[in-house]
């Protein structure tokens, strides 16, 4: 990948990036506001190798140790115990296909990435003219990268940036994808904003993440989870509304134990 990826914008003002060598200069902020690997397809527009967090679980995140880790054990594990039965990512994915076929032939960001297990489905189904995988932590876009320089993969454009700040032009994404990954955002309702701003109108949502199952038989782990680790299992409503009020409509759900998948389009 040489070219910058067209929806690509400066996140703090929305201007113009102008590449300077490795470097991408914002035209409205006048100064360097981003920068490209020399080595791969990871554009990042942090640029600190670590990003401050609060809490066990957000922290986890920027770990090289679980990025190993992640897509074998953790996720497994973790989906296993929270849906009440080992996980079918199969299932997950025909969802998440299903809730994205408006942006067939489109733009489709997998915010929040981590290793890339969808992002990488998605690139295989061909649906799609471009897949982005987004993440804040270094740990978890460089394991993305070495699987797509294994896979011999150039074309799926890494970006490094906070959900809540997206380098992403208003209204240039057709599908978006979230999964397992709201409860350690540090500002949901901010980062729902940000996927209002970047969709266009009629854009595909879905996203994965915990919810109570009031009364339920989970509830006594629901709340040890949160408290040792610092992630949150939201209530239903709550997580709907956060999105309904940033324009995603038509909201449906799935619910599996404290597993939680819902999807809806942009008003
Ligand atoms: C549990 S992993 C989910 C990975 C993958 N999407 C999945 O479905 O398994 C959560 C991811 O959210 C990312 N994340 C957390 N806060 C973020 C933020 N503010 N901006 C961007 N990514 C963030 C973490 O770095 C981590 O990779
Ligand atoms: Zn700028």
């Amino acid at each position: 990948m040489t070219d910058l990826p067209p929806e690509l914008v400066c996140p703090t003002c929305l201007g113009e990036l102008r590449p300077a060598g490795l470097l991408l200069e914002c035209a409205g902020c006048r100064r360097a506001v981003g920068e490209r690997s020399p080595q791969g397809p990871l554009v990042d527009f942090i640029r600190e190798p670590q990003v401050a967090t609060r809490g066990l679980g957000p922290w986890l995140m920027h770990s090289r140790l679980l990025a190993r880790v992640y897509q074998r054990y953790w996720r497994p594990l973790f989906t296993a115990v929270a849906g009440g039965r080992p996980h079918d990512l199969a299932e997950e994915l025909e969802f998440v296909d299903r809730a994205l076929a408006p942006a067939a032939g489109g733009v489709v960001v997998d915010l929040s990435c981590g290793p890339g297990h969808a992002a990488l489905h998605l690139h295989r189904s061909r649906r799609h003219a471009r897949i982005y995988g987004v993440d804040w932590s270094l740990a978890m876009l460089r394991e993305f990268a070495a699987t797509l320089a294994r896979e011999g993969i150039d074309d799926l454009p890494l970006v490094r940036a906070d959900v809540a700040r997206l380098p992403l032009r208003s209204g240039s994404v057709d599908g978006i994808h979230a999964g397992a990954a709201l409860h350690v955002w540090p500002d949901p309702n901010a980062a729902a904003a940000e996927i209002g701003r970047v969709l266009r109108p009629g854009g595909g949502f879905i996203a994965s993440t915990f919810a109570h199952q009031e009364g339920g038989p989970l509830q006594l782990i629901e709340e040890v989870f949160e408290k040792v680790s610092d992630a949150r299992v939201f209530h239903e409503s709550e997580l709907l509304g956060i999105f309904d009020a940033h324009g995603i409509g038509d909201l449906e759900t799935y619910r599996r134990g404290s597993l939680i998948l819902f999807w809806g389009r942009r008003r």
